[in-house]
């Protein structure tokens, strides 16, 4: 696939999304920069390792603390594009981040850690409603600030949820279906949005604009998903069903992030939300943008759960 070649700089590469980032980057031979956390004596062994994998494959490390404005200035003024994938409690540390894009005024484009719900078209129980604000905020600084832009909205995660779902690495035999399990809910692999993002990091068409992840394929309900793995392993499952009112029970009484937690799986798989406003000639639908890209349908998905639990929830170079 021809691509134009850029520099790209992921914030937060080692996480759980920022790891695709840097291999989508890698397989589209863009120059890819990782920007993380000094390290310390204490750090985790597995993050040295990863550290070291990164450059073995060409990356190359910025250590930088989020606050070290100067520094967070020299390096975006190295590369063209900027992706964060900073996890949610970092979320508003993305305003330093913010001020020191402005300050550099080099960048071409910067993506805020988002890959969730549409954060402004939605609304959720308050400990979600907190988190989608913090997007919100987010939003408005950046547009505030002139920062050229894209948010990719990318609903849900489909190996992540499949993982918490169907736990296909323990099978088991019971599975919590959320309020009536009908709601349609939209599943995308990581690898897609990691490609997607990649792909609008360098498409004008994308410059200002949300991209947002709803494969026609990839919108199911819980009911669906449980079906199709039933078929798919021979096996019966047994619905637990979790109400409206326990699940936001749980979200106003559970601890954090648990009440977090509980107010997600409401706000998509009782509320319905990912599918609950019609697309507009304004949005980017990623599928349609990219039709010439083989997605993952999430049947697709359910099938290399089945045949490689192991790979389920692992990024793999
Ligand atoms: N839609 C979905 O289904 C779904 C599912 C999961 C995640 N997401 C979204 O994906 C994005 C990334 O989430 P994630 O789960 O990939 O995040 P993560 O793995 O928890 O963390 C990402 C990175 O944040 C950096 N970080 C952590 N604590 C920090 C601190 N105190 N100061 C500075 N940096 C810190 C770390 O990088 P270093 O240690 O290298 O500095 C870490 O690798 C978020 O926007 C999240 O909401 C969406």
């Amino acid at each position: 696939m021809v691509c134009e070649r850029s520099n790209i700089l992921i914030i937060g590469a080692t996480g759980y999304l920022g790891k695709y980032m840097v291999k989508s980057s890698l397989s589209l031979g863009h120059s890819t920069f990782a920007l993380t956390r000094p390290l310390k004596p204490d750090t985790d062994p597995s993050k040295l390792q990863l550290h070291k994998h990164f450059q073995d494959l060409g990356v190359t490390i910025f250590h930088c603390e989020l606050d070290d404005h100067e520094k967070l200035v020299s390096v975006f003024r190295q590369v063209d594009v900027v992706i964060s994938t900073l996890a949610v409690p970092q979320f508003l540390d993305q305003l330093k981040v913010i001020s020191a894009l402005k300050e550099a005024g080099t960048i071409k484009r910067f993506f805020p850690s988002e890959f969730g719900n549409e954060a402004d078209r939605v609304s959720a129980l308050p400990p979600f409603e907190e988190v989608l604000q913090k997007k919100r905020k987010i939003r408005r600084a950046i547009e505030a600030a002139g920062v050229p832009y894209t948010y990719v909205s990318a609903n849900s995660l489909a190996t992540y949820f499949i993982d918490y779902f169907l736990h296909p690495q323990q099978p088991c035999n019971d599975v919590f279906v959320y309020g009536t399990g009908e709601a349609e809910a939209v599943f995308n692999h990581e690898e897609d949005v990691a490609f997607y993002t990649l792909k609008a990091a360098t498409d004008p068409r994308a410059a200002n604009r949300l991209v947002i992840c709803r494969a026609p394929e990839n919108t199911v309900s819980q009911l669906d998903l449980i079906s199709s793995w039933e078929k798919k392993t021979g096996r019966l499952l047994n619905r637990i069903h979790i109400s409206e009112e326990q699940i936001i029970n749980f979200s106003q009484t559970l601890p954090h992030p648990e009440n977090v937690r509980a107010a997600i799986l409401h706000n998509i798989f009782i509320k319905g939300d990912q599918m609950s406003f019609e697309l507009s000639g304004e949005d980017l639908e990623a599928s349609q943008l990219y039709s010439e890209y083989n997605y993952s349908s999430v049947d697709r998905v359910l099938n290399t759960c089945l045949v490689n639990p192991a790979e389920v929830k692992l990024t793999t170079f």
